[in-house]
């Protein structure tokens, strides 16, 4: 089943497949919640201005804090004169090293099951500056714009320290080998380099990608009190247990002490994690008594937020006149900080793209003194397919093979790393399904003859991927009461991709209730569960959790409803649900209803708990998305402006749980890619490690006049290894996207554009 914008079938190449779905609760009585476009539940609040975001929460008695941040990248604090600020109209205080509370480090992410900072660095404990931007000085007032002008009047003196801030500088001096996720980001399958040296074509290129700052749509936020010694703490934050867990261990207090709420959130991309602004303000708040609100200006989102590190990607292809691949090589560069856990990790995609004997993959880091980088929507694979799939694009040209063909002659069995079977691949359908709808065969192979008027027109193509990711913590609580709704609450989060609605649909089709009886609790670190939306894995672990849960409610349900009950006798897997009840799997006519089994029972309500089970799926299958995605660019043969006039993604992600939210989940994924392939670029002075545009002025993002009619569809096919089948496909649209925008303006221009972004003054 293919789908253009989630409202109705839309035809297509691809055939539907039988529900394979390893989850007996859902397949033999499916009530249809699950894969309906329902829209958003949370729209009509946020449409209507009731859904309060952080920075709205009101607070008896608040204060409002504005920072001050670093001039300089490196060095000690000498002189700090906060005389005016604090004379200033409505000023209460202003917090410095010297007053601030004593902290602990910040549990840096990773280095705890809860772990959440962007970095281990002191929170305004000492005189020392390590990155231009960092905060020296947080000012109290009434109102925001107090705050913001006495925070103007704060003047510090350094005594300045040389810094390393240029990439170049840096790489120089030398690298050092790169980790991920607490794996050396290496790989080494045969002996590249001789295969590379021995193949009949090849191809050796240097792609780069500039850094990238994170530019939600809402900028970051909190609104915090200390109500005696509980901190409440109203944040934006895509990882709500993770938040309240470490702010606890730097204030040295319970994790029962800190509660972090988060209902909505203005978009994440992965910067919405624990930075310094939230620490400061509960330590403000802790300072002076009163409850603190902190929102980040735009400019301060690019000083103290992370964003994505630049790389310099070598990808060096060998291949036989077969096209099939003999030596595969992506190595490169990428800086990072001394106390951070995050170099790009550019060759995560090209682990499991292609068949390939000979194989080298490689990231190496150098050390800046700069705010510390982090993830930022699909790290490693969105930058990484820039390089492998342009390159792949030069290869197919030097072959003179049809670069989507290319991709179909490299399709591996097994994963050509780990040797494992894929869950479920089926991108050679995504491929043929994308190239019909997109008129693939219509392109012109020969480069830069397509004309209409003064505009060169070209079409490229890329590969998408990215991971199924699932990482432990995934718990849920579920309450049933006797009229027939539910709430189902866990400690997840919802900026804007459909998680409230979509696990709505899914909690009512397990139950047998209509969508409209159930709640799906979300965005409190009070809640069940250690889940982060991040990786694309939040769906994956949510719909574990809810598997579980459910699960347990039913053995719960089939204890209360005892030997009396038409279900008497049968175990929890041998029962389904429908029409607000348990039912036999195996014969229809055995069925009580929850009210039934409730009121027999004597009970107006059961409510249980239970965690998903381990991750096991991952290591016994190599687990990817992937997509194919397809571009048309026009070029203005005069003053070289690029406009995509054309974009198709055809994705293969396992089942699509809600199409209307899936399709936005892509063509967002789609856009900031385009973002990503002509504009985006941090100007970074490699003399001071100052962001030279931290503005939306300057930092340019694609605008609905940026954007054409973005055509998405999908194999639906259900990843017999994934709960519910779903892989996640928060990420999956950036990736692929630079490169077929890159390739395309290749096959329009003739002009190979390996430096992102692909500006006019580029294509001159
Ligand atoms: Mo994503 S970069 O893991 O929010």
């Amino acid at each position: 089943m293919s789908m253009t914008d989630g409202t109705g079938p839309a035809g297509g190449a691809v055939a539907p497949v039988s529900d394979t779905s390893s989850d007996p609760l859902l397949r033999p009585r499916r009530h249809g919640h699950v894969g309906r476009p329902l829209a958003r539940i949370d729209g009509p609040l946020k449409v209507a201005g009731q859904a309060p975001f952080a920075a709205e929460i009101p607070m008896a008695g608040m204060l409002h804090a504005a920072l001050v941040c670093s001039t300089v990248a490196r060095g000690r604090i000498a002189a700090l004169d906060t005389g005016a600020a604090e004379a200033a109209p409505g000023v209460v205080a202003v917090m410095t090293h010297r007053t601030c509370p004593r902290l602990s480090p910040p549990p840096v992410f990773l280095s705890a099951p809860k772990a959440g900072a962007g970095d281990d660095l002191p929170v305004m404990q000492d005189d020392r500056v390590r990155w231009n931007g960092q905060p020296v000085a947080v000012v109290l007032a009434a109102t925001h714009e107090q705050a913001a002008h006495a925070a103007s009047l704060v003047r510090v003196r350094y005594d300045i320290e040389p810094a390393l801030t240029c990439f170049e500088e840096a790489r120089a001096r030398g690298t050092r080998p790169g980790e991920f996720m607490g794996e050396p980001l290496h790989v080494a399958v045969g002996d590249a380099d001789a295969a590379l040296a021995a193949a009949p074509v090849s191809v050796d290129v240097v792609y780069r990608t500039p850094r990238h700052n994170h530019n939600a749509i809402e900028p970051h936020a909190v609104t915090c009190a200390w109500q005696g010694d509980t901190l409440r703490l109203h944040d934006a934050s895509q990882m709500v247990a993770h938040a309240a867990w470490s702010i606890a261990r730097m204030f040295g207090i319970d994790e029962a002490q800190v509660v972090v709420t988060s209902p909505f959130v203005g978009g994440g991309f992965g910067g919405k994690c624990l930075w310094q602004h939230q620490i400061l303000a509960a330590a403000a708040a802790r300072l002076v008594g009163r409850p603190v609100r902190l929102v980040l200006t735009r400019e301060q989102v690019y000083r103290i937020v992370g964003g994505r590190s630049p790389t310099e990607q070598r990808v060096a292809l060998g291949a036989g006149r077969d096209g099939r691949l003999t030596a595969l090589i992506h190595e490169g560069t990428t800086p990072k900080t001394a106390f951070n856990v995050m170099p790009e990790p550019f060759i995560l995609p090209t682990r499991s793209a292609y068949a390939t004997p000979a194989m080298r993959l490689d990231v190496q880091t150098v050390e800046l003194d700069m705010l510390s980088n982090t993830f930022m929507r699909a790290p490693g694979e969105s930058v990484g397919t820039v390089a492998l799939e342009g390159a792949m694009d030069e290869l197919a040209e030097a072959l003179g093979i049809d670069p989507v063909e290319l991709r179909l002659r490299n399709e591996p069995e097994t994963d050509p790393v780990s040797g494992l079977p894929f869950s479920s691949r089926h991108i050679v359908q995504a491929w043929r399904a994308g190239a019909e709808r997109f008129g693939w065969d219509r392109r012109n192979p020969v480069p830069g003859v397509t004309r209409d008027g003064d505009w060169l027109v070209g079409m490229g193509c890329a590969m998408a991927t990215y991971p199924y990711y699932r990482m432990p913590g995934g718990a849920a609580r579920l309450t049933l009461t006797r009229d027939g709704r539910a709430v189902v609450e866990i400690a997840a989060h919802e900026m804007g991709m459909g998680t409230a609605t979509v696990h709505t649909q899914i909690a009512a089709e397990r139950l047998g209730l209509p969508p409209e009886a159930v709640t799906f609790a979300y965005g409190d670190s009070t809640l069940p569960g250690v889940v982060l939306a991040g990786g694309s894995q939040q769906t994956a672990a949510i719909a574990a959790s809810v598997i579980a849960v459910h699960r347990a409610l039913v053995a719960e349900l089939l204890t209360l409803a005892g030997n009396d009950s038409p279900l008497a006798g049968l175990g929890p897997d041998e029962v389904g649900s429908r029409d607000g009840g348990l039912c036999a799997l195996a014969g229809p006519g055995r069925y009580e209803s929850y009210a039934s089994i409730l009121g027999r029972a004597l009970r107006d309500s059961v409510r249980v708990q239970a965690s998903a089970p381990e991750p096991q799926e991952t290591r016994e299958r190599s687990m990817h998305s992937h997509g194919a995605m397809f571009c048309e660019v026009r070029v203005h043969a005069v003053t070289g402006e690029p406009r995509v006039s054309r974009f198709l993604g055809s994705f293969d992600c396992g089942r699509i749980l809600n199409p209307r939210t899936a399709a936005s989940q892509f063509r967002g994924g789609i856009i900031m890619g385009l973002g990503l392939a002509l504009m985006e670029e941090t100007r970074f002075d490699g003399r001071t490690g100052r962001v030279m545009n931290p503005s939306l002025a300057e930092y340019h993002i694609p605008v609905h006049l940026d954007v054409p009619e973005i055509d998405v569809i999908w194999t639906d096919i259900p990843d017999p290894h994934a709960p519910l089948g779903a892989r996640g496909i928060g990420e999956m649209g950036i990736t692929g996207t630079g490169a077929a925008v890159a390739n395309a303006v290749y096959n329009a221009t003739g002009r190979r554009i390996r430096d992102l972004p692909v500006t006019l003054d580029r294509l001159m």
